[in-house]
């Protein structure tokens, strides 16, 4: 039994048919793209855009994020490809599945559980935070024990977690319905803080653009970006290398354009409908980042920005305190649905692993009748509540890009290998210029992968090392994939 035993495209979208596995259609190329911008804009914009400006970039805070987003386009036009190729549930581990084999594929599916997860418990912990910052301004001071980025059991993040559960188990169509509202309430606050920042932008704020680096020796040893540490520079913040290690934080902002291609059975015309919700919602969210942080840097010194709220924050230091308690609400709207789909994300991939049998069959049932793979949506929801709910979280956000970047990688070389190997598939979307644009998107994720801290490489090596033992001992002896198709035996 080779480790590296693929299952072909005709089987994978067969097994999609099975009547016990079969989700229901309902989303269309819109709801795919408001499913998207729902995901994507966050904690990254809501938060990180403070963090990278104080700590790392300064102002050129606005280049980071355009490197990031060039660096998530070139993987965008590569998840476009493959899901208009294989659109089925489980995203890059289907499409790894598919291409290079069995042992990678399930390490990609293990490796997502970072990107998913892990990413809605850091942001349900944002969640919290932003709730407990709200609740202060209305007179409320929640204990900082139960509540806030610090808690030792934080109570908020736990029920956002727990309610937002229930919502994934009753059904995609009432999710999406519930995205819809909050992502209009999400955009409408981004492109105030937009326009109504403009009026108080100070030239003075953006000279210099890119603060001349500076060493950072108290960021030294695990803190290091990799690659300083390989080139043996000492560290640095801000000046142009400031500018790439800000992109590899900012990332985490543009996390969650690739999940569009998880909802891939949910949709009514996938190959037509998933290259352009992807492509869309990323287009979108990346105009929206370059703006705002263009506005909020020229509205305050970069080093006197909030750490947790640094929009809202703009916006009391000049007085428009009003203003901020909106941005605030608007934010807390925006990262529900972050961490809603996160969890979707996390159970269409787990639920395509089940079917596989790689995890255990009894996990993919779908609910007779929600349509929706309720037994594994409450196992992620109730293992996500538990982690936001003991764990302080932010540190670990770098652990989210990691994983993200790497899944990046392998479907970038999945969709060469695939174009090799399958020449005659129909394809709906073709990336362009392959191998070229592939390649550039292999190497600007490792890029960004070696502009984070030793610390999270080690993490990462942690985690990978477990998943590989879990595949020898239970994936790998239980894989049905030389077994026929249960949409034609059952
Ligand atoms: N992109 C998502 C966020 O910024 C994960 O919160």
């Amino acid at each position: 039994m080779s480790i590296f035993r693929t299952k072909s495209v005709e089987r994978s979208i067969e097994d999609t048919e099975a009547p016990e596995h079969r989700l229901r259609r309902s989303l269309s190329a819109l709801d795919l793209t408001v499913f998207g911008v729902g995901v994507i804009v966050g904690t990254g914009i809501f938060v990180l855009t403070g963090q990278v400006a104080r700590d790392t970039a300064g102002p050129a805070v606005a280049l980071s994020f355009v490197v990031a987003g060039v660096v998530c386009a070139l993987a965008a036009l590569c998840y476009a490809e493959f899901a208009s190729t294989v659109p089925v549930a489980g995203s890059a581990y289907t499409f790894s599945y598919a291409t290079i084999g069995e042992f990678p594929a399930w390490i990609v599916g293990w490796d997502l559980m970072l990107e998913l997860a892990l990413g809605a418990a850091v942001v349900a912990v944002g969640w919290s935070g932003y709730f407990s910052e709200l609740m202060a301004a209305l007179g409320v001071h929640l204990p900082a024990t139960f509540a806030g980025e610090h808690a030792t059991f934080n109570v908020p993040a736990v029920v956002v977690v727990l309610a937002l559960t229930a919502v994934l188990v009753a059904g995609i169509k009432l999710s999406a319905r519930f995205n819809l509202v909050i992502v209009t309430i999400k955009v409408a606050v981004v492109l105030l803080v937009i326009v109504a920042g403009l009026f108080f932008v100070k030239g003075a704020n953006y000279v210099p653009f890119v603060p001349d680096a500076q060493p950072t020796p108290a960021v030294g040893g695990l803190k290091a970006p990799l690659i300083q540490v390989i080139f043996g520079l000492t560290p640095v913040a801000y000046g142009v290398l400031g500018v790439f290690v800000g992109a590899a934080v900012v990332f985490f902002a543009f996390i969650g354009f690739d999940v569009v291609a998880t909802a891939a059975e949910e949709t009514r015309e996938p190959q037509r409908d998933l290259p352009i919700g992807i492509i869309a919602s990323l287009a979108l969210c990346t105009l929206l980042y370059v703006a705002v942080s263009l506005v909020v840097v020229g509205m305050q010194p970069y080093d006197r920005l909030s750490r947790s709220a640094p929009l809202a924050g703009a916006f009391r230091v000049v007085g428009q305190n009003w203003l901020a308690t909106i941005i605030s609400i608007g934010a807390l709207a925006g990262l529900t649905t972050v961490v809603m789909i996160l969890m979707l994300g996390q159970s269409r991939i787990f639920f395509a692993m089940s079917r596989d049998r790689l995890l255990p069959r009894g996990l993919a049932a779908v609910h007779p009748r929600f349509g929706t793979p309720y037994r594994i949506t409450i196992i992620i929801g109730v293992a996500t509540a538990l982690l936001a709910g003991f764990i302080p979280l932010s540190a670990l956000a770098e652990l989210v890009n990691i994983g993200t970047l790497f899944a990046f990688v392998l479907v970038s070389a999945g969709v060469m290998i695939l174009r090799r190997t399958r020449p005659d598939l129909p394809r709906a979307f073709r990336t362009p210029l392959v191998p070229l644009v592939p390649i550039l998107s292999i190497l600007a994720c490792l890029y960004l992968m070696l502009n984070l801290p030793v610390e999270t490489w080690l993490r990462f090596v942690i985690w990978m090392a477990v998943g590989v033992v879990l595949y020898f001992a239970y994936g790998r002896r239980h894989s049905r994939v030389e077994q026929p198709s249960p949409a034609r035996s059952e």
